[in-house]
């Protein structure tokens, strides 16, 4: 046997800046037919035997053999053999930084097997990619590119092959042994030590592989498909937690049968398993048949875990399963393709969580998470196109451009479409393409060829970085009784884009008469905007209508609506459109926040002027309208958005101020809507036992508003309220919910709360990540130093993501009257800690890092900290790739 050699020790890294780039795109030069995964666990060397079946791809041009490329990181090399003979000291093969090389003169021909065994040490591996060990589980990440660090193979999405894998367990324990597909083999080897095996005959690329290995317990169900097999589902948790997946088990039946009924998609293997982690850089992973949890996104009881949080799991668990065939069966050809699985699979969980609860409730959620996270981006230093071109690091593109504005697209197509006409091509998308490594000009061919329409200018929404905005210009002429609706679009350039072109946009609207009732036909009409300008034009009309324009956010723009005074109260009171009657009700207020906080209107009074009370107040009286709906109808923006809106307009934002004006008007409607909120409180209070689901999650939601909206008010009843709620609420959603509005108000009583809050939940980490989260988001003026204690805290374990995410990454982006104060405390307060983690978890530090993207809306004094704390981290020594992107592209 060779000596052992370590690759990163050998050859220097490649040339160039390290930009990978979608036009240098070749196919693979060598296929795979067959993986098979000798496993043996340990800790600290974990041995990994590969045997893998190579074929020369038949498109490959050339007499010559290509050399066998094939990616490694962080691999110690024991041996390697062709066809069983040893290449381990053969002068052809190279071990590069990142790749090893065998020369072809080392292959026998265009078929051959190659094995390699490698060592690997989970135990040491902190950037929680390739395979790693949580709380004494093993477990693995491969997306996108960890596949490496576990053996030297081509890691890249378009090499595809069945995979056996063979698990055998450290001695001792009698860990579950778990991978993709279906079990096979399992029993005790000679030497006593567990083993199992593992058969996934669906061809997959190497980034959807996964091993778990551990002291699991599982919450097991049974599924039967539509095509009538049978399905062992199980989800697998620490003991101790088994009661905690119900809701999670649940959630994937119904995903099962909705995909099955919405998209005829049925799932492949006789088992489906979910494995919840603690340790994860994301929410979840849609490993073929092992999906592996953030455990946050499974486990929930009504004590420990939030109807969000209910939410949330229903989201990602439906996600990650509906990748199945989004993504798994079609998978992507390269990673510039990302949205092609992302978006889609994205848009397919919306429609399903819009199914299972609300859609105008799901909408509206849909569009506040795109304007609060992926505006900012597409309109800032890290902007890119939903198909990017070129990156350094892709896990540097999980972003919400590439997944909610990727779905925007997907749900444009249908609406542009038709639900048949999208089920149409869907359907063929399937048929064409099952098996196959794809393209978005693939998927798109498939629209084209269904359905006999052509998106050659729609597809810019995948080319072209940067949100158009739409401006819409009324004009009326009473005497003809004609309304004409001036449309105009323009996108600003974006880096490395200067020059834009119109984009498609598909514009809903309706117009309401007097009355408030729908005019148009059909209630609404679509007009399709394909140009820099349109026009619409409706005659015949006996009076003025008002404008229901870009019903349901058809098109994700920023409007630009003049409209005529009144309007919006209008539309705030009878729009039919749920979506924008709420939108109305929201462009109200961030217009009155915005005139606060730029000192042109002072007083509580003008604040919140009495017609915006009274429509509030029948919104709250309405009994038609579903209390969620009447929840989001309360809320006011955030201090983000009205930031946003001030520089969009040419103001420099200042937080200190916003927040100031925000709680005013909070203050002011409480004030001025006392009695109905006090009435809610009261009526809307639960009797029976805690119940997830949508409907008393929604009561819970407005009581909640109402509640807080007291409490910002003043009201003394209200806080007696809240403490009670805090200390003894059966359920997490209102104690949580009650002791955030104490905290943040500073409501005699929160540290007493606080305080028993730890005691009841120390040992629960979930939970705990909840009690650092309220207060590392509290907005008051102390808040960095308040941050900075939270990390003193010897609860404070800032390698595991959810706890570093609860306090620094919350602070960063969900407290901006602490990060943005003035003193620069709070900048420096997450420059420090990003600095700290991307030693460890360079994916997770490069995230948090985007926390500086809007340094460009603040006042010259703040924006000279941020870039002088961003300059910092560009400067750490021994950066990664990942982290050292994103600085250089917020500086850029
Ligand atoms: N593909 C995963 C999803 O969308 C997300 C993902 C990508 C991920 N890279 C990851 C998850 C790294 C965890 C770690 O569901
Ligand atoms: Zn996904």
């Amino acid at each position: 046997m060779a000596a052992e050699r370590d690759a990163a020790a050998l050859v220097p890294d490649t040339a160039g800046d390290g930009t990978v780039r979608l036009a240098d795109y070749r196919p693979p030069a060598w296929l795979v037919d067959r993986v098979r995964l000798d496993v043996d666990l340990a800790p600290r060397a974990t041995r990994v035997q590969a045997t893998v079946d190579f074929r020369l791809n038949p498109d490959h041009a050339g007499p010559d053999l290509p050399p066998l490329v094939l990616d490694g990181r962080r691999l110690t090399l024991v041996e390697a053999a062709v066809d069983g003979r040893d290449v381990t000291a053969d002068p052809g093969l190279a071990l590069q930084r990142e790749r090893l090389v065998l020369d072809a003169a080392a292959l026998p021909g265009p078929a051959f097997t190659w094995t390699c065994t490698t060592e690997i040490d989970p135990e040491s591996n902190t950037e929680l990619e390739g395979l790693y060990l949580s709380g004494g589980i093993f477990c693995t990440q491969c997306e996108a590119e960890g596949f490496r660090k576990i053996t030297y193979y081509p890691d890249r999405p378009d090499v595809m092959a069945p995979f056996t894998v063979r698990l055998t367990a450290p001695a001792g324990g009698s860990p579950v042994l778990l991978s993709n597909g279906n079990p096979g083999a399992s029993g005790t080897t000679p030497d006593g030590r567990a083993f199992a095996e593992w058969d996934d005959p669906h061809p997959k690329p190497a980034y959807l592989f996964a091993l778990v290995a551990g002291d699991l317990v599982a919450h097991r169900d049974r599924f039967r498909t539509a095509e009538g097999r049978e399905v062992d589902l199980a989800v697998w948790v620490r003991p101790g937690d088994q009661d905690k997946c119900g809701y999670a088990m649940d959630a994937l039946k119904r995903s099962m049968v909705w995909d099955e009924r919405a998209y005829g998609r049925v799932y492949d293997l006789d088992v489906f398993n979910i494995v919840a982690v603690s340790d994860f850089n994301m929410g979840a992973m849609e490993n073929k048949g092992l999906n592996i949890f953030n455990s946050k996104y499974v486990l929930a009881s009504p004590e420990t875990a939030t109807d969000r949080d209910y939410e949330l799991i229903e989201g990602i668990v439906a996600h990650e399963y509906f990748h199945n065939w989004t993504g798994n069966r079609i998978t992507c050809r390269d990673w510039f393709q990302l949205c092609l699985k992302e978006g889609l699979t994205v848009y397919r969980d919306q429609r399903f969580s819009e199914d299972e609860r609300s859609p105008a409730v799901g909408r509206i959620d849909q569009v506040k998470a795109l304007r609060a996270r992926q505006f900012p981006e597409d309109g800032g230093p890290l902007a890119h196109p939903v198909r990017p071109e070129a990156y350094k690091e892709i896990n540097n593109f999980y972003t919400a451009t590439i997944y909610e504005k990727g779905a925007e697209v997907i749900r444009m197509l249908a609406a542009l479409v038709g639900e048949d006409g999208y089920r149409k091509a869907l359907d063929l998308y399937f048929e064409r393409h099952d098996g196959q490594a794809c393209t978005i000009e693939q998927f798109r061919a498939c629209f084209e060829d269904a359905l006999g329409t052509d998106l050659a200018a729609f597809a810019r929404w995948w080319y072209q970085a940067g949100t158009p905005r739409l401006t819409v210009r009324e004009a009326w002429d009473a005497e003809a009784g004609q309304l004409t609706i001036r449309l105009a679009q323009e996108t600003p350039a974006t880096p490395g884009q200067p020059e834009k072109a119109p984009l498609v946009l598909p514009v809903r609207y309706g117009l309401l008469g007097t009355d408030g009732a729908d005019l148009l036909a059909e209630g609404e009409a679509l007009y399709v905007l394909d140009g820099p300008e349109g026009e619409i034009v409706h005659r015949d009309l006996s009076a003025r209508p008002v404008l229901s324009i870009n019903r349901g956010f058809s098109a994700p723009v920023i409007l630009h609506h003049e409209a005529p005074d009144g309007a919006r109260l209008f539309l705030l009171a009878h729009d039919s459109d749920p979506f924008n009657r709420w939108e109305a009700g929201r462009a109200i207020a961030l217009d009155l926040a915005v005139r606060m906080a730029t000192g042109q209107i002072e007083t509580e009074a003008e604040a919140v002027p009495k017609p915006w009370i009274r429509a509030l107040a029948g919104i709250l009286d309405d009994a038609r309208l579903a209390p969620p709906y009447q929840a989001l109808m309360l809320e006011i923006p955030g201090n983000d958005e009205v930031a946003a809106r001030l520089y969009a307009d040419g103001h420099c934002a200042d937080p200190d101020r916003i927040h100031d004006a925000l709680r005013t008007m909070r203050a002011a409607l409480g004030a001025g809507l006392a009695e109905p909120l006090a009435g809610l409180t009261a009526s809307l209070a639960d009797s029976g036992p805690y119940d997830p689901a949508a409907e008393p999650a929604g009561r819970r939601a407005l009581r909640q508003r109402c509640l807080a909206l007291r409490l910002a008010a003043g009201d003394a009843a209200a806080a007696e309220t809240a403490r009670a709620m805090a200390e003894s609420a059966d359920n997490m959603t209102e104690r949580l919910g009650a002791l955030t509005a104490m905290v943040h108000l500073g409501v005699e009583g929160a540290a007493a709360a606080l305080a028993a809050f730890r005691a009841d939940w120390a040992g629960d980490e979930l939970v705990m990540d909840k009690w650092f989260s309220v207060q590392a988001t509290a907005p008051l003026s102390d808040a960095a130093d308040r941050a900075a204690a939270l990390t003193e805290d010897p609860a404070f374990t800032w390698q595991r993501p959810n706890r570093f995410r609860a306090v620094v990454a919350a602070f960063a982006m969900a407290n901006p009257v602490g990060f943005h104060a003035a003193s620069g405390a709070g900048y420096r307060f997450v420059a420090d800690w990003i600095i700290r983690l991307d030693a460890a978890n360079p994916q997770t530090a490069a995230r948090v890092t985007g926390c500086f993207e809007s340094w460009r809306r603040y006042d010259d004094a703040r924006g000279a900290l941020m870039q002088a704390e961003m300059r910092r981290i560009a400067a750490a020594p021994g950066l990664s790739r990942n982290t050292s992107e994103i600085a250089e592209r917020l500086l850029a």
